[in-house]
């Protein structure tokens, strides 16, 4: 269905009809105030109109509230008069005035691809601050995104101390459930609930990045009723890669919004006269169909819309300013489609291999060509050499900053093992860390002001590094100097981008004076903006996200990377756990998950290597282990698990996913995933100690039709849909002994024979 947006002149009201959702606000007090109508299911376009009508008019908060008539909420909250709840937008003039005022100015609608996107001026005449609410709907889904553009247009200059991308109301109900990610290093993304009452409950990171501890992602579902399978659900997710906070309010009037964007701790951003200002997107949904249906909405979203599509609110990074290699074509001129515009959806994720766990630093061409053998003989796509190929890297302790080849691990640089992994048939992808520096490191002994830190403070370091100033445009050409100079001096197909540690000592002593905590927002962009023309000037190398892990895992990196690293915790068992909350929004083909050794190095747990893969083929399938020792029998197990992998990839990667079962609920995990086109249908389960005696889980299956049959591809087994949907999966005979798993690939057929 095409999304559209409906324009009432007469009663200055707004309606977005997404595929089924409706949305809508509209203008009071003679345009001084855009209030907040619904957001829910769909509405007739007559009813935005009514419902402004039915809250009373134009009378005084007071009077309302003694009437009766519902108080309708300020849709983006300018702080000023008397607003005591969270605000959206907060300016500080040199005059000391630090409120708003405005006024409805200008609106604009217009359409492009499958996205239909409306633009609300408002201008506070006395300063003429311009706020440019943002609305975009896509057709065919129900996500709405926002975001707010603010351009200073007065003769002064204007400081944002708080500027929110949006602002969500949530319907008026009882018992709010919150479930959002927490976690840390090797524990990220686990699902948490907290039922919310009066008052405020934030979440954030402080620490550059989006974080290991928190995810900026919501669900919210009023009287904790919804469940996977069914009820309302309203959820969100910032698009952004640097430091957010996310506030859950229930007001004192008895609204709850979910608001939020970047994080206005330590951070202020002066614009001058001319100045504009683009705040980070954040898109929400609402659907019916559970916790399951918002996952599978944010999935298919993603693969249409964000993945590779560049910056997601239009932010035109300038072309890049280098003297060494010139990107052949900036992201203005880029071929890459934006969100919305028609274009191929992400491409099938390779089966990569990737050493660090096998030779941690010691990588050497002999021993990366003798790792490219066996990944190539049993069926690896993607060859990545991880940390440790640099000048002076043999340890943690040294080396960041200089991106040459380290010539006593390979003499005659990376062409040679690139040349023989291509010969072997696979591609070809490399570790990097651009924005960190090593203090032992020839960069740093030459431009130690390059990092962030303040005068007279310790330069505190973590993982012996610190944090490279992106915000100065000197340290930004570098960086995409040395990252452009790689792609362009090697065969490289796939970069993997990580960033280990947060920040510390934010500052930029030169910029004393000027603004410096714009470092927060400059950094993110200035990020974006080097990857965004790095993919420009290579087409076709692809990108994966990494930060210790899943340290940054959000919509915004998404847009210039295909893949993320989901965790440095490779044990199959705890990746069950983290594999489940990263569902709940990221689709399964950018969870990049590896096959280790066993026991894994990190828990000391053991577990078979056909549990570890299919744990591993839940996503999308990486070898992380120490080839060179597994055994012949491992290695034709391995070649086949492959081989099947490669099988049902493409209903893994692109078709629906359905989690059958929660490993904190059922103490089992279960994926159902489905082709778009019903035919196909693969089933994932994890157990993991023996219950011992405890019954056989319900594999009941989802979204089956109950007429068709349905047929085991390898054992020939039919059922019917029915049977399935009711009766569950018959998978007891595999559920013994621990950490057992079972694969199990279904076809619809035409009739049972
Ligand atoms: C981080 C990553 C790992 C690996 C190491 C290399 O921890 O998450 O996968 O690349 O850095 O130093």
């Amino acid at each position: 269905m095409a999304a559209d947006i409906w324009h009432d002149q007469a009663a200055g009201t707004w309606l977005i009809q997404a595929r089924s959702t409706g949305y809508a606000f509209g203008l009071a007090d003679d345009g001084a105030a855009l209030r907040h109508l619904h957001w829910g299911p769909g509405l007739p376009a007559e009813v935005p109109a009514a419902l402004l009508a039915a809250a009373g008019g134009e009378p005084p908060r007071w009077e309302r509230s003694r009437s009766g008539a519902r108080e309708l909420p300020d849709e983006y909250v300018p702080w000023g008069g008397l607003r005591f709840d969270e605000p959206s937008l907060k300016a500080e003039y040199a005059d000391g005035t630090r409120s708003t005022e405005w006024r409805f100015a200008a609106q604009r609608l217009t359409r492009q691809g499958a996205t239909v996107t409306l633009e609300l001026d408002f201008t506070d005449p006395a300063y003429g601050l311009t706020a440019t609410l943002f609305y975009r709907a896509y057709d065919r889904f129900d996500v709405i995104e926002r975001w707010a553009v603010l351009r200073s247009g007065g003769g002064q200059p204007v400081v944002i101390r708080q500027a929110h991308s949006a602002n969500w109301w949530l319907p008026d109900r009882a018992g709010w459930r919150l479930r959002y990610l927490h976690g840390g290093w090797g524990a990220e993304t686990r699902v948490a609930q907290a039922t919310l009452g009066p008052g405020k409950l934030v979440l954030e990171s402080r620490r550059g990045t989006t974080s290991h501890q928190f995810n900026p992602w919501f669900s919210l579902d009023p009287g904790g009723q919804t469940t996977e399978r069914g009820g309302e659900v309203w959820s969100g997710a910032l698009a952004w890669s640097g430091s957010w906070k996310l506030i859950y309010e229930l007001t004192s009037a008895g609204h709850l919004h979910a608001c939020g964007g970047v994080n206005d701790f330590d951070w202020a951003q002066r614009l001058l006269p001319g100045d504009q200002f683009v705040l980070p997107s954040f898109a929400a949904l609402y659907t019916d169909g559970g916790f399951g249906a918002a996952s599978r909405e944010w999935h298919a979203w993603a693969r249409a819309h964000v993945i590779g599509r560049g910056d997601r609110t239009g932010v035109t990074a300038p072309r890049w300013r280098t003297a060494a290699a010139p990107p052949r074509g900036g992201p203005a001129g880029s071929e890459t489609p934006g969100p919305g515009q028609p274009g191929p959806g992400p491409r099938l994720r390779p089966v990569l291999y990737n050493s660090w766990e096998a030779t941690s630093f010691a990588v050497s061409q002999d021993g990366q060509e003798r790792l490219a053998e066996r990944a190539a003989r049993i069926g690896v796509e993607l060859f990545v050499v991880d940390d440790g190929w640099f000048r002076g890297r043999r340890h943690d302790h040294a080396g960041l900053g200089d991106w040459t080849v380290d010539e006593s691990k390979f003499p005659r640089g990376l062409d040679p093992l690139i040349k023989r992994v291509n010969s072997l048939g696979m591609t070809f992808g490399l570790w990097v860390e651009p924005e960190m520096v090593n203090p032992d490191s020839d960069l740093y002994r030459a431009h130690p002001d390059w990092v962030y830190h303040f005068a007279h403070r310790t330069r505190t370091e973590h993982r012996n590094q610190l944090v490279l100033n992106l915000a100065r445009p000197d340290v930004a050409d570098w960086v995409f100097g040395q990252v452009d100079r790689l792609l362009t001096e090697n065969n490289i197909d796939f970069i993997k981008w990580d960033m280990n540690r947060p920040f510390s000592e934010p500052g930029w002593p030169a910029e004393a004076g000027n603004n410096p905590e714009r470092i927060w927002v400059d950094h993110v962009r200035s990020l974006y903006a080097i990857v965004d023309a790095l993919r420009a000037a290579h087409p076709g190398v692809e990108f994966e996200s990494c930060s210790g892990g899943g340290g940054r895992a959000d919509l915004g990196i998404l847009g210039r990377a295909e893949q993320i690293w989901t965790s440095d915790n490779t044990d199959a068992w705890d990746r069950v756990l983290i594999q489940e909350g990263f569902t709940q929004v990221f689709p399964a083909q950018t969870m990049m998950a590896w096959v280790t050794d066993s026991p894994n190095w990190w828990t000391e747990r053991r577990a078979s290597l056909r549990f570890r893969f299919h744990v591993a083929m839940a996503g999308a399938l990486g070898i992380g282990g120490d080839l060179s020792r597994w055994t012949e029998r491992e290695m034709a197990e391995a070649a086949e698990l492959i081989a099947t992998y490669k099988l049902i990839r493409p209903v893994v990667q692109q078709g629906r996913l359905y989690r059958l079962a929660s490993i904190t609920a059922d103490a089992y995990g279960a994926h159902e995933y489905l082709s778009d086109d019903g035919t196909q249908v693969v089933i994932l389960a994890w157990w993991g100690p023996s219950p011992g005696g405890g019954g056989r889980p319900s594999l009941r299956l989802a979204a089956l039709d109950p007429g068709a049959c349905y047929c085991d591809a390898d054992s020939g087994q039919q059922y019917w849909g029915a049977e399935l949907l009711s009766e569950g999966l018959p998978v007891s005979g595999a559920l013994r002994g621990d950490f057992g798993s079972a694969l199990v690939r279904l076809a619809r057929s035409p009739d049972r024979t």
